[in-house]
């Protein structure tokens, strides 16, 4: 984390630099590590795109994993629910993991509801602002309301939970994503095209210059 986190460790804990260059991981895997934040309401279509784009993406040659909202809640973050609080905490883990995913030189593709802006600014921080790609998964309420796969709008609006995102909870709409996907106006193949299309110029691995330092912490 940087040097502005309210938690810093003790100083008895000091950062121990290894001896691989990122540009020796970039060199060995033959491309760029990023993050690719799918954010979006429930339904949205995050994790049906964050998978899709993992095939694609494994299928062109590249080394890369998702990290679905859901799933991580099933082991890491098993201990957390749903408060702000919870979110929060929920959102900083994944982006540590991303972090250290994308230090490995592994692309990651993570799909939570990430609903809070400041949440997300503090991923971006903590990933790298050159890592972090945003996308909006910006499928209207309304249409996310009648896939309801998990049955969640109509148990949230019986008032069976509470403070389920759109209903009893915000959803705080990135002002400046690089990349707007609405899967109720494209199938799930032009979302992933539109998504590579962005992408795959990123991916190239980084010249010596472009490389800023080693990893710290
Ligand atoms: N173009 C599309 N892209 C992605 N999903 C689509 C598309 N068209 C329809 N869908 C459907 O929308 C639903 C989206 O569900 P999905 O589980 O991916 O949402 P999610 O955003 O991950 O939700 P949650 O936050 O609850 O995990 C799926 O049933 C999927 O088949
Ligand atoms: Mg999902």
């Amino acid at each position: 984390m940087s040097s502005e986190s309210p938690n810093p460790p003790p100083v008895e804990v000091v950062w121990h630099g290894g001896l691989v260059h990122p540009g020796d991981r970039q060199q060995l895997l033959g491309q760029r590590p990023l993050t690719v934040w799918f954010t979006g309401l429930s339904a949205s279509g995050k994790s049906t795109l964050a998978f899709a784009l993992e095939r694609r993406l494994i299928d062109l040659g590249h080394a890369c994993c998702v990290l679905d909202g859901d799933n991580i809640r099933h082991g890491l973050n098993r201990n957390l629910g749903f408060s702000h609080e919870d979110r929060t905490e929920n959102i900083r883990r994944i982006a540590e993991v991303a972090r250290l995913m994308n230090d490995a030189g592994l692309i990651v593709v993570t799909a939570f509801i990430s609903p809070y802006r400041e949440d997300r600014r503090l991923a971006q921080e903590i990933v790298g602002t050159d890592r972090f790609f945003e996308i909006h998964v910006s499928t209207p309420i309304e249409i996310c309301e009648a896939r309801d796969p998990k049955g969640m709008y109509k148990r949230a609006r019986a008032g069976e939970i509470q403070g389920f995102t759109g209903v009893g909870a915000p959803y705080e709409r990135p002002i400046s994503p690089a990349l707007e996907i609405d899967t109720s106006v494209d199938t799930l193949e032009e979302c992933v095209g539109k998504v590579l299309s962005r992408l795959l110029e990123l991916l190239l691995p980084e010249t010596e210059e472009q490389i800023s330092g080693t990893v710290q912490p």
